[in-house]
């Protein structure tokens, strides 16, 4: 697919680092400490080795992080200090490492209920994220991983396609992997992100990533690539 830019990697520990390292040069380029970065993260085992790789290439390379605000692409609903929390391992091994300032952390409120959860974290990042012209607030960059069976952010197969053109920017949606309930960017806000890089990692998903890739896939990720104008994704899956 020409909007899709596939990066392969033997393992996790070298997608992760080749994805800090990629990340965090384009912040040093980007070097606009006065206007703000928005960056959405995402849970899963991948995310944690990303995690650790940017806290330890930004400690060796003395970067500063001051421009990006931290938003999430999706959050279970639990209390911020569940082990199950999105927002809980980003503190344990990124923003607390690196003593990011509260007033950069938006976390969705997974302690909430979801409906108010999901209109508070659009309001948080409507405050700081500028609009597109059909009044979708812009993300700098979006951190995807991919499920098993194909799904990004909690975005699950079974939804109806409609769901692509839903303009809410999170939604609450009960989810096939535990916990069950969970806040989510929308397809539509996905879509409007300047960039969205996919950490595809582990095994039981090459025929998640195979299907995604095809022309007519049928998985959330598919559905995100056939959104966007480019994706780049950074898989360390086999034979997909
Ligand atoms: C979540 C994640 C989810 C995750 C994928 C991949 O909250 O569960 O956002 O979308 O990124 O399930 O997770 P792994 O990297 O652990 O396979």
């Amino acid at each position: 697919m020409s909007n899709v830019e596939l990066l392969r990697f033997a393992g996790d520990l070298e997608l992760a680092r080749t994805a800090a390292e990629q990340w965090t040069r384009q912040l040093e380029t980007l070097a606009r400490a006065s206007t703000p970065y928005c960056l959405a993260l995402s849970g899963g085992r991948i995310a944690r080795r990303f995690f650790e790789s940017v806290a330890g290439q930004t400690r060796e390379r003395r970067l500063t992080l001051n421009s990006v605000h931290f938003f999430w692409g999706d959050e279970r609903c639990v209390p911020p200090a569940d082990s199950e929390s999105n927002f809980a391992v980003a503190r344990e091994l990124l923003l607390g490492p690196l003593s990011i300032l509260p007033e950069k952390i938006h976390r969705v409120r997974g302690e909430d209920a979801p409906e108010s959860a999901a209109a508070q974290a659009e309001a948080d990042l409507r405050l700081i994220a500028p609009t597109d012209s059909s009044g979708l607030p812009v993300l700098d960059l979006i951190f995807l991983g991919l499920g098993e069976d194909g799904h990004v952010a909690s975005l699950f197969p079974g939804e109806s396609e409609q769901v692509m053109t839903d303009a809410r920017v999170y939604r609450d949606v009960i989810a096939a992997k535990p916990p069950p309930r969970r806040i989510t960017l929308g397809y539509s806000t996905i879509a409007a992100a300047k960039e969205v890089w996919v950490l595809a990692s582990g095994s039981g998903k090459e025929n998640a990533l195979r299907d995604s890739l095809s022309r007519g896939g049928g998985t959330p990720l598919a559905r995100v690539l056939r959104l966007r104008r480019h994706t780049r994704i950074f898989t360390d899956i086999a034979n997909s």
